[in-house]
């Protein structure tokens, strides 16, 4: 397994990796990303073909710093006043693209838009300063998947396909990144993320709509059935029936014959958020035959979390 500790020297190795066109998985504090160099046409397909990912689902571009996003992006006042209150850090914006920015059309599938975001993990940070360049990085996943967060999983997932797996620890945050598109009209939620809707809203000092499933070019990577296990999930359950397994929250959790993770006993939802997908990945292979989930309160990372739940029950 290419999987690496993330050192200088490894960091040097995954600079050099993508510089030559090829693709190292990195550490982000909210997932484990698919890098590619983004001027890159080829290296960015290959992102595509290792995803099993549809082409018109765009890719995120993880730049250095705000001054490097804008010379991709063309940012509104309200674009820099989200950037400036949440980067670096879990939050993606939408943008109007700049002609000749260099990114290869690929990455933004044609769209006269591009997601930005500028990366808190020192990892993902120092491998930005090191290379120089604009990195490309979907979840590293298969595409509908659970997403990684942690090097294992990554491996597990992708297999030897990156030249390297930065190994960066588990990610803090543990949700992907809340996106929001920006442009001339009043911002609007593409997809909901590990910067809560409430802290957008203080920012933005008004009301931030989620855009509606229907609209394709609005969100075109929010697949209906997404982040989904192989085991069917029961939601809103209050106990655990024979063969299932508990994906519990809080502090009165029932009891369960079967195998159990309860993402925060005390009810705190950025702890759940942080242990989400490996609780959803370790008991999907516990070979139970359903996953009964318990409720999950909808405020603050609730309503993401709640999100990707309702995604990955979605029937096949
Ligand atoms: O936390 C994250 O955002 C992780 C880490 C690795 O940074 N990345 C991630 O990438 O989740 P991905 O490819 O799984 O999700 C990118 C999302 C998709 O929903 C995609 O449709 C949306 O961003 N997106 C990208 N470019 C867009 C654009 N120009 N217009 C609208 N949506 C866009
Ligand atoms: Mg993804």
């Amino acid at each position: 397994m290419p999987v690496v500790p993330a050192t200088d020297e490894t960091i040097a190795r995954a600079a050099e990796a993508l510089a030559a066109g090829r693709l190292v998985a990195i550490p982000t504090e909210t997932v484990y990303g698919l890098g590619a160099d983004a001027r890159n046409a080829s290296a960015v397909a290959g992102v595509f073909a290792m995803k099993d990912r549809p082409e018109f689902n765009p890719l995120i571009v993880h730049v250095p710093d705000l001054a490097t996003a804008e010379t991709l992006a063309a940012f509104n006042a309200e674009a820099r006043a989200l950037a400036n209150a949440f980067w670096p850090g879990p939050l993606t914006i939408v943008a109007p693209k700049r002609r000749k920015c260099g990114i290869a059309d690929l990455v933004t599938a044609g769209l006269d838009t591009i997601a930005v975001r500028v990366p808190g993990h020192p990892v993902a940070r120092a491998l930005l300063q090191a290379s120089g360049l604009p990195i490309a990085a979907p979840s590293a996943n298969r595409s509908g998947r659970i997403s990684p967060t942690d090097a294992s999983h990554v491996a597990a997932e992708l297999g030897d396909v990156p030249d390297l797996i930065l190994d960066g620890g588990p990610c803090a945050r543990g949700l992907e990144s809340t996106v929001v598109s920006v442009t001339d009209d009043s911002p609007v939620l593409l997809r909901l993320g590990a910067v809560p809707r409430s802290e957008i809203e203080s920012v933005l000092g008004h009301p931030i709509h989620l855009a509606k499933e229907d609209a394709p070019i609005a969100s075109p990577g929010q697949l209906a059935r997404h982040y989904a296990p192989q085991t069917p999930l029961r939601l809103n359950a209050d106990s655990a029936e024979a063969g299932e397994a508990l994906l519990a929250f809080g502090p009165d959790a029932p009891d369960c014959a079967g195998a159990s993770i309860n993402l925060s006993p005390s009810g705190n939802l950025a702890e759940a958020a942080m242990r989400f997908f490996a609780a959803l990945r370790h008991l999907d292979e516990t070979g139970s035959r359903r996953i009964a989930v318990m409720p999950i309160p909808e405020d603050g990372l609730g309503e993401a979390i709640n999100d990707r739940l309702r995604r990955a029950a979605k029937a096949r």
